[in-house]
């Protein structure tokens, strides 16, 4: 017995009765529930699977299960609230010695060079336009993510695993992770990249890395208040907390190399800034 959680179009419940699923209950907040709901019937899955309209918090059913299943994934891991959604219904269905599939979801990060959104997103609010001064906009902006498609030529310095979170047992809908990379080339640091990777059973994962990415998810582009020149050597610490990927907040220290390793910029970042003002 299966659950898929934000089914969609339904491919994950197919795949689940092709695995020779008795049951899947197949859960789904929006109105493509209804393309699910034919693509079943036109399949001859119809009699396996049972759909399910509205949020999963609702949702009641007659019997544990054995597997969940649930592809609710934005760029940097999970949707915002999807922690909480996954936690809530493994807590409440999953009969023991059941799975949850992704087992584990990490998240990696890396210093970024980003010009092209960095201008078209950030620097777009430091001007006048028609007499109007856009400027008050560039401190909302800068406190936001953004989905974005890099590839590895963007990277400054190394990557990191920043965070790792097991669906199968975590508890909490908070996490966070700090790590200190080296820079290994000249370039100018605009922000930082994070992307994941979820391991689905064995080693199969799914993973929206630049460059390696097996899926059409972005990556997650967090944005520093102003660009910082830097060179091999210097390093680059970075904290990263989220609250069930709906609040970010992001800390980046830059320090230089050589004997002094003076500090070259310090930044802290959080979406509680990038909300307008009259919700902060
Ligand atoms: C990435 S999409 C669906 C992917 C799906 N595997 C497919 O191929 O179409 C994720 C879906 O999950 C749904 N969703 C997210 N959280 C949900 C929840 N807690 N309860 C019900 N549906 C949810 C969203 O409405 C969205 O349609």
């Amino acid at each position: 017995v299966v659950l898929d959680l934000g089914t969609g179009t339904g491919i994950l419940a197919f795949l689940a009765c092709q695995a020779g699923a008795r049951r899947v209950y197949a859960v789904e907040a929006g109105a493509v529930i209804a393309l699910a709901r034919l693509l079943a019937r036109a399949n001859g899955f119809e009699d396996r699977i049972v759909f399910i309209e509205g949020s999963s918090d609702a949702l009641t059913l007659p019997e544990g299960v054995d597997l969940i299943l649930t592809d609710t994934f934005a760029p940097c891991g999970l949707q915002e609230g999807g922690l909480r959604s996954v936690i809530d219904i493994r807590n409440r269905f999953l009969k023991p010695g059941g799975a949850v599939v992704p087992g584990k979801i990490e998240l990696f990060v890396a210093p970024v060079e980003a010009a092209r959104i960095y201008e078209r997103d950030i620097e777009f609010w430091r001007q006048r336009l028609h007499g109007i001064d856009l400027s008050p906009a560039r401190e909302v902006a800068v406190n936001h993510y953004y989905p974005f498609t890099f590839d590895e030529r963007a990277f400054v310095a190394g990557s990191a695993r920043v965070a790792c979170l097991n669906l199968s047992d975590q508890e909490s809908v908070a996490f966070h992770g700090e790590v200190t990379l080296p820079v290994q080339r000249t370039g100018t640091v605009h922000g930082l990249c994070v992307w994941f990777t979820a391991s689905l059973t064995g080693d199969v994962v799914l993973t929206n890395r630049p460059a390696a990415s097996t899926t059409n998810y972005a990556q997650g582009f967090f944005p520093v208040a102003r660009p910082v020149q830097v060179e091999k050597g210097d390093r680059v610490a970075i904290a990263i907390q989220s609250h069930d990927s709906g609040h970010w907040r992001w800390q980046v220290a830059i320090q230089g190399s050589g004997a002094a390793q003076q500090p070259k910029a310090r930044f802290d970042h959080s979406t509680f800034l990038g909300f307008p003002p009259q919700f902060a």
